[in-house]
């Protein structure tokens, strides 16, 4: 029982206050040292960290940091120009994931057009299986974060009808298990990273219907620890970025007050890294991007003072996707 130990040391002395203009400065200043090793280390995800930071940023109502011109044209060197997928990083391949996290982008700085978006929906079609399930990119790994990628990015950009939905729905249902979860394949075990991918591919393609609600929510809450802090699977340790996992699962089932929002509000910040203004997955270890953001989302969930709403199921703020859906009704 290591772990329960560990959970969280109750004599440290933690922060139970957020400094906004802290942590504005820490993710506007992220990269900004090209010779850091964690920069250094990361290249094969810096699409995915402009967007953590852009997200984030936009939430605390400071966008403005970041420079929009060099961020889309470094975006727009990322599109492979034979398969019209996007990468991490120019001269690296495309997937799945860093095309979401580009699209991502990109509607936030509201520049869909900067790129060619129906290649980039040929990419995404050509990734999906006879069984309706999508790989990653062309070498061919199979998992449920990409089926939610492809409608993400699809629906985002307009183009759901190139894919086979109803088999795309098919084979994420076929992931679920006894317990209400789903795991990134069928059989494989429940986790609250991958139950996020699943319900919110269940709202974007209106099949929330499909779940075991009662059932999956009970799993979800179950994932608060005495910490208030929420673990992603049973027995394992609180992080930051289960916050989000879970407590979006459960905003998007109409479930979030079968958590205890005050103590996760604490737990989220007691992982505040009061030196950086950045969070970590626990306290008093390093902070990082991606735990930033998905700190600040979800104590934007919880309704936290002066942030903006963040939609559960995009992982990105609520008056853009609404103006997304928005426009999209009006083309009709
Ligand atoms: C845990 O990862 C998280 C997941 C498996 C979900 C990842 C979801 C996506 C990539 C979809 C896009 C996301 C957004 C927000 C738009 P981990 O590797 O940290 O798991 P571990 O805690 O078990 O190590
Ligand atoms: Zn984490």
């Amino acid at each position: 029982n290591n772990h329960k130990k560990m959970e969280v040391d109750q004599n440290e002395e933690l922060p139970t206050k957020f400094d906004m203009e802290m942590t504005i400065k820490y993710v506007a200043n992220h990269g900004n040292d090209k010779n850091d090793f964690e920069y250094t280390m990361t290249e094969f995800l810096r699409m995915s960290g402009i967007y953590w930071g852009t997200t984030c940023l936009d939430i605390m109502g400071h966008l403005d940091k970041l420079d929009k011109k060099s961020i889309i044209e470094f975006i727009k060197n990322c599109q492979c120009k034979k398969s019209g997928g996007i990468a991490a990083c120019d001269s690296h391949d495309p997937h799945i994931l860093y095309s979401l996290s580009a699209v991502q982008i990109l509607c936030i700085y509201d520049a869909l057009d900067e790129i060619d978006i129906p290649a980039l929906g040929k990419y995404v079609q050509s990734l999906q299986q006879i069984d309706g399930s999508f790989f990653g990119d062309k070498w061919g790994e199979v998992d449920t974060r990409f089926s939610f990628c492809a409608v993400a990015i699809l629906a985002l950009t307009n183009q759901m009808n190139l894919i086979d939905v109803d088999k795309a729905v098919e084979f994420v249902m076929s992931c679920v298990n006894p317990d209400g979860g789903f795991g990134s394949k069928p059989y494989a075990e429940s986790h609250a990273g991958l139950i996020y991918c699943c319900v919110g591919f269940l709202s974007i393609t209106h099949n929330l219907h499909r779940l075991e609600t009662e059932k999956l929510a009970w799993w979800l809450c179950e994932r608060q620890l005495k910490s208030g802090g929420l673990n992603g699977r049973p027995e394992k340790l609180p992080d930051v970025c289960y916050s989000w996992w879970v407590l979006s699962s459960l905003t998007i089932m109409g479930k979030a007050h079968w958590i205890d929002g005050a103590k996760l509000k604490e737990f989220i910040i007691s992982c505040l890294d009061t030196e950086t203004g950045g969070f970590s997955d626990r306290p008093g270890n390093m902070p990082d991007i991606f735990h930033t953001l998905f700190g600040i989302g979800a104590l934007s969930l919880l309704g936290y003072e002066n942030l903006k709403k963040i939609n559960p199921t995009f992982c990105m703020p609520e008056e853009i996707v609404s103006k997304i859906y928005q426009a999209q009704i009006l083309e009709y």
